[in-house]
């Protein structure tokens, strides 16, 4: 597969930057006549130019990895999205002069054809401009927050519940394990600190990469690590808000103990997907919060990952990115399973954009949203990654948005109303907790 490095390079710095004011959208509505017969542009039911089904639907291609919507395209674009080629305003010129000389160039490939016979002589520009305008608005969007007030963090969970955003545990930047949970609240933009101690009686184990989720208004631990040998611990622990206490549930069962795994709620079910236990395992479980059981004869993953995402939307448990056996066995495997099909099973989807283990995941408006990372190779990255995708369930497509003004790995991210809070993580491959606290505003 060949990476397009200079385009997706490109392609990163124009979204961050203002768009490029070459192109007259008013003059590229005009020009659209022209490709109304094979793309309609429409959001959903809402439909902001009709037209024909030939051609993708063009509503938000503006940072949208080519050939990655919802259509059947030709090889060619396919692996010019798989090499990397994620559309900007002045990619689109390019291609619409002539799609196939256009691919040619830029995968290095005298065979490479593209399906659309349309070759657009000029206006380019415009009708470029004129697809960004009726396009979600795309970053910069990340805004700085009040830094941790319990201290430097990583590899902690973050959970949203009751209006607040909670940080549990983890390490900070000496590396220590600290035992504190704190909870922030966007309303009044203000910390609280020791708001229930993993140090209480109940909870007294000192724990890093633990497995939370929220179900039934409280908080659940399914699992965690301890130590500075990453020891898997299966026990389980309630924290209920209300009386601010913890309390021990049934532990995994023995010999599926584990942290650092991919892990989200369907109701008051909880989905466990693989996580650490010595190496990288792909075991499949689920905690049921109620019943106070555990099932251990759902299918294991397709792969072996730690350190990934997970979301779920429309009752459907996605697991994206993460990594196996060490910091750069990356992953950008997109794998869902919806326990209420017929037979339930894992299905793959549309690769990730950047392959990537150590990153934080949300979901916000039916949208998972993948942040940050390590093991990045590039020089000058300190082995961390900027990017922040968005993938889209409902079409299985991605999209690149701005990058985090401030790149980190190995810290949760929770949404709450309009944003996805991202507190803490380290600055810099493996150990290097700090305890800045941005959000991400789509
Ligand atoms: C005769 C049909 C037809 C016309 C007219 C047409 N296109 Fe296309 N377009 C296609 C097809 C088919 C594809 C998929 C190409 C492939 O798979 O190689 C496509 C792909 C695209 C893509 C890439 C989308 C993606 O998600 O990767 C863009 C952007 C695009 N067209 C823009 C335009 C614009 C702008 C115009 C008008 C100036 C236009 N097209 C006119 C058929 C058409």
């Amino acid at each position: 597969m060949k990476t397009l490095l200079v385009i997706a390079t490109a392609a990163a710095i124009s979204l961050t930057g203002a768009a490029l004011a070459e192109g007259d959208a008013a003059e590229g509505e005009k020009i659209f006549k022209k490709c109304r017969s094979c793309h309609t542009i429409s959001n959903g039911d809402e439909v902001i130019f009709k037209g024909g089904k030939t051609g993708p639907n063009l509503y938000a291609v503006i940072g949208r990895v080519a050939g990655s919507a919802d259509f059947k395209f030709s090889k060619s674009m396919i692996a010019a999205g798989e090499g990397g080629l994620i559309w900007t305003e002045e990619l689109i010129a390019e291609f619409v002069a002539n799609p196939s000389a256009f691919l040619k160039t830029t995968m290095d490939d005298s065979k490479a054809k593209s399906k659309m016979p349309l070759k657009l002589k000029k206006g380019g520009a415009d009708v470029a401009a004129y697809l960004a305008s009726v396009s979600p608005e795309i970053g910069p969007a990340w805004e700085s927050l009040p830094p941790l007030a319990g201290g430097s963090r990583q590899e902690h969970p973050v959970v949203a519940l009751a209006g607040e955003i909670y940080v549990l545990a983890g390490f900070n930047g000496v590396p220590q394990i600290v035992v504190t949970v704190e909870a922030y609240d966007p309303v009044a933009n203000t910390w609280r600190t020791n708001v229930a101690s993993i140090n209480d009686g109940v909870m007294d184990v000192p724990m890093h990469h633990a497995n939370v989720a929220v179900a039934g208004g409280k908080i659940y631990i399914v699992g965690f690590l301890t130590g500075n040998l990453f020891a898997p611990d299966g026990r389980v622990f309630e924290y209920d808000p209300g009386l601010n206490t913890w309390t021990q549930k049934t532990s995994m069962p023995a010999g599926t103990e584990r942290g650092g795994s991919q892990v989200a709620a369907i109701g008051n079910i909880i989905y466990v997907a693989g996580g650490l236990r010595g190496g990288t395992v792909t075991d499949f479980s689920s905690y049921d919060t109620v019943g106070d059981t555990w099932d251990t004869t759902l299918p294991n993953l397709p792969a072996p990952l730690d350190h990934g995402a997970a979301g779920v939307v429309g009752g459907t448990f996605y697991v994206l990115g993460g990594r196996a056996d060490g910091i750069t066995g990356l992953s950008a495997a997109v794998y869902a399973f919806d326990p209420a099909a017929a037979t339930p099973m894992w299905l793959q989807k549309t690769d990730m954009p950047t392959a990537r283990g150590g990153v934080a995941g949300a979901v916000l408006n039916g949208l998972i949203y993948v942040m940050g990372g390590e093991g990045n190779p590039a020089g000058g990255t300190g082995g961390v990654f900027d990017d922040n995708e968005v993938y889209d369930p409902a079409n299985d497509a991605w999209s690149v948005l701005a990058p985090m003004a401030d790149p980190r790995h190995g810290m949760g991210a929770a949404a709450l109303v309009d944003r996805i809070y991202v507190p803490g993580g380290g600055d810099q491959q493996a150990f290097g907790a700090v305890d800045r606290f941005d959000a991400y505003v789509p």
